[in-house]
C-alpha cells in the first residue's frame, strides 16, 4: 500500500469542469480542436516526422519493435485520463492535452492581480514568456536522451516498463509546450520547436539548456534518482507555470502535472526497493554495520553510503536548475504574471505583489554563511529551491522508516543548499554536506566521502546486469510491492520475442 499512498500523495489534480472529449481520430491526438485550426494543424504535422526521427534516433535505444505495457492518456479527468496497453513506442499516441479551462479565472499575482487571465501573449511580456516556454521545454527531449541506454541493462520488465513509460511521456511533455510554442509565437516559435530537436544532451556543439540536462543518467540508481530529485525539480517548476497567468500554459501544465506524479514515484520506489534489497541481503548475511562496505558490495547490493554519496550528486546538480537564489529576470517573470510561486494562488499571508515584501535568503558574506532578508520578487527562485527542498523530504523520511525497521544505524539526509552548488550564491564556495565553509584542501580531502567514487561508479556499472525474463529482479533491487494497473509483478511488462 506504500507505493499507492505515495502515488496518491504526489498526485496533483486536474481541476476544472470534468471530462474533455480527446480525438484521437487525428494523426495528432488533441482535447484542443486542433481540426478548426488549418494553419497550425499544417505547422504541427510539419514538425511531427522531425519528432519522429528524433525519437528514432535519441530516444530509447532498441526495443523500438517491441510491445511495451504503457498507459496512453484518453482524457484529462483526474479520475480517469489514462488507459493501459501493449503498444510499440514509435507507435504512441502522443497528443496534446490541456487541462479544462477554469471559467473565470484571474491573474492571482503580480503587477496584473486580479485581471481576467490572457487567453493570448501579452505583446511586451512575448520575448520573456518565449524563453519561459523554450527553457522548460528543453529538458523533456534532454531527458529522453539521457536515459537512452537504459533499457539494455534494465532490472527486470517492469522497471523497463516504468523507463519507457516515463520517456514517452517526457516525449508527450515536449509536444504539449511545442504546441504553445508553434500556436502562440508564430514563426520564432516554429523556430524554436525545430531547434528542440536539433540540440543533444552533453553534445559539446549545441548542447541542451540546462546542466543537469547534460549529465549521463549511465546506471539504474541514477534514473532513480534523477526521477525522484530532478523530475521533482519539472514538478515544481511546472506547478510555478501552471499559476501563470498566460491561460494557454497554466491549462498545460495542470495536465503535465498529473504525468509527473508517476515519474517521481518511479524514483521514489526505485531508490526504495534498492535500499529494501540492500537491508535483506545485510540481514540475511548477518551485517548490521552499514560501513562494511567491502561485505556489502561482496552480496551485489548497493551499500548505503554510496546510495547517499549517490543523492547528494543529484541533489546538488538538480538544485541548481533553480537558478541564481536571487534573480531579476525571475522577479520579472513574476511581476508580469507569467510563473508564479509554488501553490501561489493558494498562499495566504501576503499581497501576493511582494512589492516591499523581503525573503530570508542565505548568502556567503565575509567568509561566513549569513541569512539576509532580500526583497521578496528578487527571491523568488530561493523561496521555489527551498519549496522543492520541503518537499524532496517525504520520500527521504520513508527511505529512512525502513532502514531504521531493519535496526541500521545510518540516515539518508539532504545536504546543505550550498553543497556542489555551480550555479547561483554558492558557486564560488566549497560547502560541506554539514553546511561548513571548507577550504580547497579540506573539499579535495573529503570529497570521496561526500560524492560517488570512481570506485563507486565501477562497482554500481558491475551490478548492471540486465534481467529481462517476466518475474525476475537483479540482484540489487527488491520486486514491487504491486504492479501496474493492478497486474502481477511478473506480467510480461515488454514483450521480449
Ligand atoms: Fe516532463
Ligand atoms: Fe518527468
Amino acid at each position: 500500500m506504500a507505493e499507492l499512498d505515495s502515488l496518491v500523495e504526489e498526485s496533483q489534480t486536474v481541476q476544472g469542469d470534468g471530462y474533455v472529449e480527446v480525438s484521437y481520430d487525428d494523426a495528432i491526438p488533441n482535447n484542443v480542436d486542433l481540426g478548426s485550426d488549418r494553419q497550425l494543424l499544417r505547422a504541427l504535422e510539419k514538425w511531427h516526422p522531425g519528432y519522429l526521427d528524433w525519437w528514432q534516433q535519441m530516444g530509447p535505444d532498441g526495443f523500438q519493435d517491441l510491445d511495451v505495457y504503457l498507459r496512453t492518456a484518453v482524457g484529462v479527468d483526474p479520475a480517469g485520463w489514462a488507459k493501459f496497453g501493449y503498444v510499440k513506442m514509435p507507435e504512441y499516441r502522443w497528443g496534446i492535452l490541456l487541462a479544462p479551462k477554469q471559467e473565470g479565472r484571474t491573474i492571482s499575482f503580480g503587477k496584473h492581480k486580479g485581471e481576467p487571465v490572457w487567453q493570448e501573449v501579452p505583446a511586451e511580456y512575448r520575448s520573456l514568456l518565449r524563453r519561459l516556454l523554450v527553457v522548460q521545454a528543453d529538458t523533456e527531449p534532454a531527458s529522453v536522451e539521457q536515459q537512452r541506454y537504459l533499457g539494455k541493462t534494465a532490472p527486470s520488465l517492469y522497471d523497463m516498463r516504468s523507463l519507457f513509460q516515463v520517456n514517452v511521456e517526457e516525449g508527450r511533455h515536449l509536444w504539449a509546450i511545442v504546441y504553445l510554442l508553434v500556436k502562440y509565437f508564430g514563426r520564432d516559435g516554429r523556430e524554436e520547436a525545430h531547434a528542440l530537436l536539433e540540440r543533444r544532451s552533453g553534445h559539446q556543439d549545441n548542447p541542451r539548456i540546462l546542466g543537469a540536462f547534460n549529465e549521463a543518467t549511465p546506471d539504474w540508481l541514477s534514473f532513480f534518482m534523477f526521477t525522484y530529485f530532478t523530475d521533482r525539480d519539472g514538478k515544481m517548476q511546472l506547478a510555478a507555470l501552471a499559476e501563470s497567468g498566460f491561460d494557454p500554459l497554466s491549462r498545460t501544465c495542470r495536465f503535465m502535472l498529473t504525468e509527473e506524479a508517476h515519474h517521481m514515484f518511479v524514483g521514489e520506489t526505485g531508490v526504495g526497493r534498492t535500499i529494501d534489497a540492500t537491508l535483506a541481503a545485510m540481514n540475511k548475511a548477518g551485517i548490521t554495520d552499514p560501513y562494511d562496505v567491502d561485505a556489502i558490495r561482496a552480496l551485489g547490493v548497493v551499500d548505503l553510503p554510496m546510495l547517499q554519496r549517490k543523492a547528494n550528486f543529484h541533489m546538488s546538480v538538480t538544485r541548481d536548475l533553480f537558478g541564481s537564489e536571487i534573480s531579476g529576470n525571475a522577479a520579472a517573470a513574476f511581476s508580469a504574471g507569467l510563473k508564479g510561486r509554488y501553490n501561489e494562488a493558494k498562499l495566504e499571508g501576503d499581497d501576493h505583489q511582494l512589492e516591499n515584501a523581503t525573503y530570508p535568503v542565505i548568502r556567503v558574506l565575509d567568509g561566513k554563511l549569513v541569512e539576509e532578508e532580500v526583497p521578496a520578487l528578487r527571491a523568488i527562485n530561493s523561496r521555489l529551491l527551498d519549496d522543492y527542498i520541503k518537499d524532496c523530504q517525504g520520500g527521504i523520511d520513508r527511505w529512512n522508516k525502513a532502514i531504521e525497521k531493519a535496526g541500521i544505524n545510518f540516515r539518508i539526509t539532504q545536504p546543505h543548499k550550498g553543497f556542489n552548488r555551480r550555479i547561483g550564491e554558492f558557486a564560488e564556495h566549497r560547502i560541506s554536506p554539514a553546511g561548513e565553509i571548507v577550504s580547497e584542501e579540506a573539499w579535495l580531502a573529503s570529497i570521496d566521502q561526500w560524492l560517488p567514487t570512481e570506485d563507486d561508479l565501477i562497482y554500481l556499472n558491475s551490478l548492471m546486469k540486465p534481467c529481462h525474463e517476466a518475474g525476475a529482479y537483479a540482484s540489487w533491487i527488491a520486486p514491487p510491492r504491486m504492479g501496474i494497473n493492478q497486474q502481477p509483478v511478473d506480467y510480461e511488462y515488454v514483450k521480449i520475442v
